[in-house]
């Protein structure tokens, strides 16, 4: 397959583009390789796709119509997996616009662009953070939904709905993921388990806001990409009737994050050093997903224990840190 696959420098787009052209694929990456976090993590994951020659890459901004409309009309791609967008749940309350810029315009020149040029086939990232404080104690696809309490949550689920749109009319098979809290080696500096590490090994305080008492359904990188390849290979069959599909993509198991600073304690042999915070405006207090529907359908078993996915991490984060020099 020629596969494009937007974001492809961040870190879930790096991990999905590596496994798709280990599996043989052609992978067309694109990334605007922006500043929200240290941009030499994007170029070192991208130098690393790179060095296989079925991977293609442009730097481009989604929000660029021409570009985007004219990457599709060189192109043949038989499945668009648009992971391009601005992540972070607080930094939507400091710089709302670049929301508005890549998540909702940016999205539009992606789905718009499959229509335009007749591709049937569309995975994209939703999150976890669409739930809002949703008063289930576990949540499931078929809920409204309709009480984000960010900007960043509403413009995925936004991207839902835009997608459920051009499923109706243009018959594009959509699948939306929702991610819940992904970690592990290559991971996002603005996370928690990389800050966390970062500034226990520096001996230097972490915040941790409500207290600690905030529960997170973590999910290991390696299980989201299988995920996403599950539903690459079994959700676009033409058996399948329904156009427009959503699923979660969890561990389905969550735990509060004072036991996860206590397993990040455990595997570095440190204390750290807590700076107990109150909640923090637009976060969420819990998250904890269902993963009945993708497993029913796909067969979905994430596989990665905390305990084990966590010393993953640090052991990545260790010797990154120390070969790049980057620190
Ligand atoms: N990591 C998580 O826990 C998580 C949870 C839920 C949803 N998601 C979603 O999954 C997707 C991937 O997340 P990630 O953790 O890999 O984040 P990331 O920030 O590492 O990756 C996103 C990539 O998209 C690029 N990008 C951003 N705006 C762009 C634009 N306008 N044009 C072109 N490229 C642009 C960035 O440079 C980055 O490399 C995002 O859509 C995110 O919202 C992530």
């Amino acid at each position: 397959m020629n596969i494009l696959i937007t974001g492809s420098a961040g870190f879930i787009g790096f991990h999905i583009s590596k496994l798709f052209l280990k599996k043989g694929h052609t992978v067309y990456g694109i990334d605007n390789l922006n500043h929200y976090y240290d941009v030499r993590l994007k170029r070192a994951r991208n130098k690393i796709l790179l060095q296989q020659k079925r991977y293609k890459f442009s730097k481009i901004n989604i929000n660029s119509t021409k570009k985007v409309s004219s990457l599709f009309k060189k192109n043949n791609f038989d499945l668009v997996i648009h992971l391009a967008a601005q992540a972070g749940v607080r930094y939507s309350l400091k710089n709302p616009k670049v929301y508005i810029d890549s998540n909702i315009k940016g999205f539009f020149n992606i789905i718009n662009s499959l229509k335009e040029n007749n591709i049937k086939n569309f995975i994209y990232a939703s999150s976890s953070s669409i739930y809002g404080n949703s008063n289930r104690s576990v949540f499931k696809e078929d809920e409204k939904a309709t009480s984000p309490i960010q900007l960043y949550a509403a413009t995925k689920r936004s991207n839902e709905l835009i997608a459920h749109a051009y499923s109706s009319i243009y018959k594009i098979n959509t699948i939306g993921l929702r991610f819940f809290t992904v970690y592990g080696p290559w991971g996002r500096p603005d996370m928690s388990l990389f800050l966390f590490t970062k500034k226990i090994l520096k001996n230097k305080r972490i915040d941790v806001f409500n207290y600690g008492k905030h529960s997170r359904d973590f999910t290991f990188i390696d299980d989201i990409v299988h995920g996403i390849y599950l539903c690459a290979m079994k959700g676009f069959s033409k058996k399948k009737k329904k156009y427009f599909e959503i699923f979660n993509i969890a561990s389905g198991k969550p735990i509060k994050l004072t036991k996860f600073i206590e397993i990040i304690e455990k595997k570095l042999k440190l204390r750290a050093n807590k700076n107990f915070l109150k909640l923090q405006k637009g976060d969420v207090i819990k998250t904890y997903g269902s993963i009945k529907k993708i497993n029913s359908e796909f067969g979905y078993k994430p596989k990665t224990s905390i305990n084990k996915g966590v010393s993953k991490f640090i052991d990545w984060y260790k010797k990154f840190y120390r070969i790049g020099g980057l620190r």
